[in-house]
């Protein structure tokens, strides 16, 4: 069996990583600048990951940690890797740094038609909790808002029980990737860039740059 291996992401991945974002996201990819600006963040708010095989990234993640609060910035598997539990890896690992920073809930936007992955995020306890009208651009489509609740003790980082996966995930971490760095400072609640309450973004304005918490603007 293939296996990935989730790492953190470097700035040595961002050509791959914009490779993979142009397939995936096509207009709404994110720009070579929006991504090195995002790893600059590392460790401090920002908590990013590539799943690798064989040498070749097949997936990224990356987390947004604002004092109590994380936000998936964004999920992104290869096309011809998905259902094949990368993915999961995934979010299972950004989920699971969240709860070590002390987040006691998560947020995520997602494309109102991308039922794969309100799936995945439903598998994992996201509820749905608003919609951004026309966030995405330039297509303007809406954006559902997600929420899970975390208790740094629990178990909360994996699926939603009942809703594992028949076979056992392909992927897995790499020994000690998944622990942030000794003295990472966890950011004051609001102290994120971009302007506070930093949002995790497909939309046109870039990670960090939509300002405002789910129940307002929605
Ligand atoms: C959304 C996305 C990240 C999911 O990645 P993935 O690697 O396919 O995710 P997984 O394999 O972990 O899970 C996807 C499905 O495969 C199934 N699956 C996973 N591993 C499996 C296995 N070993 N056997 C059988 N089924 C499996 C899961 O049950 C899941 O199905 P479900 O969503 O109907 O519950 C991927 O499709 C993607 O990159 N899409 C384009 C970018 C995108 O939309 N990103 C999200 C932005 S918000």
């Amino acid at each position: 069996m293939i296996t990935a291996t989730l790492r953190p992401m470097t700035t040595g991945d961002i050509s791959a990583v914009l490779r993979l974002e142009k397939q995936l996201f096509g207009d709404e990819a994110w720009s070579r600048a929006m991504l090195a600006g995002e790893l600059a963040r590392q460790p401090q708010s920002r908590h990013y990951l590539v799943a690798e095989e064989d040498g070749v990234i097949a997936g990224y993640g990356g987390l947004l940690v604002a004092g109590s609060q994380g936000d998936v910035l964004t999920l992104a598997v290869a096309g011809h890797r998905w259902g094949q539990g990368t993915g999961s890896a995934l979010l299972e690992a950004l989920l699971a740094e969240a709860a070590r920073r002390g987040c006691t809930e998560v947020f995520l936007e997602v494309r109102i038609d991308n039922a794969r992955a309100q799936q995945l995020y439903l598998r994992y306890g996201f509820t749905q909790i608003g919609v951004r009208r026309g966030y995405y651009q330039p297509s303007g489509t809406d954006a559902l808002v997600m929420r899970k609740g975390l208790s740094p003790d629990s178990e909360d980082a994996g699926p939603a029980a009942g809703t594992a996966r028949p076979a056992a995930g392909t992927a897995r971490p790499a020994a000690g990737t998944a622990r942030p760095a000794a003295g990472t400072a966890r950011p004051a609640a609001g102290s994120a860039p971009g302007g506070g309450n930093a949002r995790a973004s497909r939309g046109s304005t870039g990670p960090g740059a939509a300002a405002g918490r789910p129940g307002g603007g929605q």
